[in-house]
Order: C-alpha cells, then sequence, then structure tokens
C-alpha cells in the first residue's frame, strides 16, 4: 500500500531568523516542499527567508497566493484551491510543510489551510510546530512581563479599531494585533479604558526597521504600518 505524505504547519517566529524552534528547523529539512502564503500583490515571504538555510536544495518551494479582498466566494475559492494543492502533493507521499510567520495557530493563514484540510482530505496526515508570536517576541525584545500572577492578557485584533478594548472588564494586559490603519480608534480607545499609561507599539519586531513607538498620538501621525502590534496594561 502507498504510503501518504505529512503536512506540518511550521511557525519560523516573526522576524528575527534565530527565533525559530529546534524542531521546526528539523521538520523544514526534511521537506520534500515547502508552501508558504504570498498575497496577490506581493510574492515575496520573509518566512522562507527565515527559513532559507534550513531548506533542502532538492525542495520545492511553492507559493500559495491568498488573495486580499473581502469577497467571501474569492476567498473561500483560494483556501479551497491552495488545500487541494496540497493534498494532492500528500497522496504522492511527500512530506510537506506550511510556513507561517509568528505561531501557526495565532491569527494564521495555517488555520484556513487546517480548516480546509479536514473537509478534502480528513484522513491526511498533519502536525502543527508551534512559533514564537509576534507579541511574545515584542514582550521579550521590551523585557517587559506580559501577564503574571492572577492577571489576565486578552490578545486580540485591531482590524476593526479599539472596539475589542472597549467593553474589557478584569483584563490586565492586552495584545493588540492588525492595528494597521486603527490607531488613532485604538488610541482613543486606551484612553477611555485606562489601558494608555504603559501602552507601547512595536514595529517590524527583530526585523531591520524595527521601531518602539511609546507616544501614540505621534503614532497616530505616522503613515500605516500592518506590521505593528501594541502592548498595553492597567
Ligand atoms: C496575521 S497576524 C499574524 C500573527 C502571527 N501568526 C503571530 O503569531 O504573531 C499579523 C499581525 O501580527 C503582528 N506582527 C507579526 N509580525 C510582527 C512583527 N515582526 N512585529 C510587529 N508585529 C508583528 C502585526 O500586528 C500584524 O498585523
Amino acid at each position: 500500500m502507498k504510503k501518504e505524505g505529512k503536512l506540518f504547519g511550521v511557525g519560523v517566529g516573526p522576524g528575527d531568523p534565530e527565533l525559530i524552534t529546534v524542531k521546526a528547523v528539523r521538520v523544514i529539512k526534511e521537506a520534500d516542499i515547502i508552501f508558504t502564503a504570498a498575497s496577490t500583490k506581493n510574492t515575496y515571504s520573509l518566512a522562507v527567508e527565515i527559513a532559507s538555510p534550513y531548506i533542502s536544495v532538492s525542495a520545492k518551494i511553492e507559493k500559495l497566493s491568498f488573495p486580499m479582498t473581502k469577497d467571501v466566494k474569492k476567498v473561500e475559492a483560494a483556501w479551497i484551491h491552495n488545500a487541494k494543492q496540497i493534498a494532492a502533493v500528500l497522496k504522492q507521499g511527500k512530506k510537506a510543510v506550511f510556513l507561517t510567520l509568528g505561531d501557526p495557530t495565532t491569527y494564521s493563514t495555517f488555520g484556513y489551510i487546517l480548516k480546509k484540510m479536514k473537509c478534502i482530505m480528513p484522513e491526511a496526515d498533519i502536525e502543527t510546530i508551534p512559533g514564537i508570536t509576534s507579541f511574545h517576541a515584542a514582550s521579550a525584545r521590551l523585557n517587559r512581563i506580559l501577564v503574571e500572577g492572577e492577571e489576565s492578557l486578552l490578545v486580540t485584533s485591531g482590524a476593526y479599531g479599539g472596539d475589542g478594548i472597549r467593553h474589557i472588564n478584569g483584563v490586565e494586559n492586552v495584545a493588540i494585533v492588525k492595528a494597521y490603519k486603527n490607531i488613532q480608534d485604538i488610541n482613543k480607545a486606551l484612553k477611555e479604558t485606562g489601558l494608555d499609561n504603559k501602552s507601547v507599539a512595536v514595529s517590524k519586531c527583530g526585523r531591520k526597521k524595527e521601531q518602539i513607538i511609546r507616544d501614540f498620538d505621534e503614532l497616530e501621525k505616522r503613515s500605516p504600518d500592518y506590521w505593528t502590534l501594541i502592548l498595553a496594561s492597567k
């Protein structure tokens, strides 16, 4: 009987090439094919760049396109198309790696792949290898404790502005990713909720143009940077 392949969802950390696990390195080295997400506008993959020292010369690199659109039908069609490509490779008995920045279970394209793979190929052998998230890398970069004692931490998306933090009770610490074009409203919400005193934004953490910004009124005036996250505490 022909052996089926295996899919690994691998996190390579948020930017610093040394923030990758030993397990991720081994799995990448053993892969026959490396999949990664690319937007239809930009095919450059930082995840591939980080993993490149470990990718075997014989491994194929396949960029899967994930359209940046709110058109649900188009997005759904792309996820299914991508999952089918991966399923075809597994049926050839190959070891495939789907690379993601940060951690694959945290706001990651791997989540969409995982869901579709479960429908298209329920018998598929899949293993997720965790990665260091952007907010863990940022708190470490700042020597800042993310959460301690009996406190709680809310990890939320800023894609819809500050509403993710406006109505929280009993949460002492927040990490906001995907703040992007919504800094103004998030800044307003931080002030409304008393989370503004110790707030800090980190852009391109661990990457060449990394920036740490503590003055949020100044941050509002900058051109939005997608690779920005906010840490805030009461
Ligand atoms: C789609 S989410 C991916 C999260 C990622 N899987 C993780 O584990 O952190 C993208 C958001 O993560 C944050 N992010 C990812 N890498 C970052 C970095 N190097 N510096 C700052 N923020 C980063 C930004 O807020 C960005 O908008």
